[in-house]
């Protein structure tokens, strides 16, 4: 399908609040991208109802992070006026869109996707205790996206093969009913220590159940004390024994959000990051003077990020007025294509006076 507008849609599911893995993973990059003037229309969601999907015991949890996730993107610079700002559940469209596009998928496929895979193993389901719902979630999730007709959708690496599903059924769809629907682009995080910044005991990702993030609604003493106790090198005993960055937590960090700029201006020995770290390298410089630049640099990106959250905080029922204007104008969008489904489709009936005319010949004989 030749697409000329270009188009963004991405979301998360609100079952927590968001920490800065979130923000250097997809939340900064949004914000740039919103800011960029480079795309026609930019959608971000609250997928409640994928959430729901493997937490049915606990739905008051999606509940309560709606407002917390809708608080959290604002506070990051997400701005209502250029960004439609919506709730999956609100979009009834796409339960329909969903049902067309589960004969466009075999168990098998689902199966064999891996991000699937490794949910179920974390998830202890086995074999026939799978939820069907969270079993299909990709077909779920493939039609947000076609929905929306998105060309880009800004996201991590494990979101690859959802990406890869959706492209599959949008083919599949426009080669049975013809050009209708748009194959979307990942478009995953510049450098690899945003693809999945580490949890602060160095675990391979942040987690509420760990109790390893960092939250972009944490105070000021609450993100100091989280860097101080942060996992670094265990080898490094001594001040003078030569420091390990692989692995370093403090040192992903400082990939994901120093620049060198800041480097120079927080510290009096370093121009650029590579020559604080050259010199932890070799030996000589505590862990503490790095956790020191660390926290300087976290406060300077999570300050105006908490400032703007308390002003949201004031006033919270214009937060869901916001969240009711984005749904409606999603809901907008998201009936044009069912529309432009249902006629691909031929299953528009009654607006289709070709067929009732065929029909009425065909029975008049
Ligand atoms: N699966 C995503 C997550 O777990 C959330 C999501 C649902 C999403 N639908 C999407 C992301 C469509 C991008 C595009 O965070």
């Amino acid at each position: 399908m030749e697409q000329k507008e270009k188009i963004i849609l991405t979301g998360d599911r609100p079952t927590g609040k968001l920490h800065i893995g979130h923000y250097v993973g997809s939340l900064r990059r949004r914000v740039e991208l919103q800011n960029s003037g480079l795309y026609n229309k930019i959608f971000v969601f609250e997928a409640d109802a994928q959430a729901l999907t493997d937490n049915i015991d606990n739905p008051e949890k999606v509940r309560q992070n709606v407002i917390e996730v809708a608080l959290d993107y604002l506070a990051a610079g997400l701005d209502p006026t250029k960004t439609t700002l919506f709730i999956q559940s609100q979009i009834p469209e796409l339960c329909e869109l969903s049902f067309y596009f589960m004969d466009m998928v075999s168990v098998s496929r689902l199966q064999r996707n891996p991000t699937v895979k490794t949910e179920i193993q974390m998830r202890g389901f086995n074999g026939e205790s799978i939820p069907v719902g969270f079993f299909t979630y990709p077909i779920s999730q493939a039609a947000d996206i076609a929905m929306f007709k998105a060309t880009t959708v800004p996201a991590g690496d494990d979101q690859e093969p959802m990406l890869e599903q959706c492209r599959e059924i949008v083919r599949r769809f426009n080669n049975i009913y013809g050009d209708t629907l748009v194959e979307p682009n990942i478009l995953l995080p510049e450098n690899a220590a945003c693809l999945r910044l580490p949890g602060t005991d160095g675990k391979a990702k942040m987690s509420k159940s760990l109790g390893n993030c960092i939250y972009l609604s944490d105070s000021a003493d609450e993100v100091n004390k989280k860097v101080k106790t942060m996992y670094t090198d265990p080898l490094h005993l001594q001040v003078n024994d030569p420091g390990h960055l692989e692995g370093n937590t403090v040192f992903t960090y400082l990939d994901a959000f120093a620049t060198d700029e800041q480097v120079a201006r927080y510290t009096t020995d370093y121009a650029t990051l590579q020559e604080m770290k050259d010199h932890y390298t070799r030996g000589g410089l505590g862990d503490m003077k790095c956790k020191k630049l660390l926290m300087a640099v976290l406060q300077e990106v999570l300050e105006p990020i908490r400032q703007r959250r308390a002003e949201y905080e004031k006033d919270i029922p214009a937060v869901y007025e916001i969240l009711r204007k984005g749904c409606e104008v999603a809901r907008a969008a998201a009936c044009e294509t069912m529309d432009e489904v249902r006629r691909a489709m031929k299953i528009n009936y009654f607006d289709d006076r070709a067929l009732i005319e065929e029909q009425a010949r065909r029975f008049q004989k």
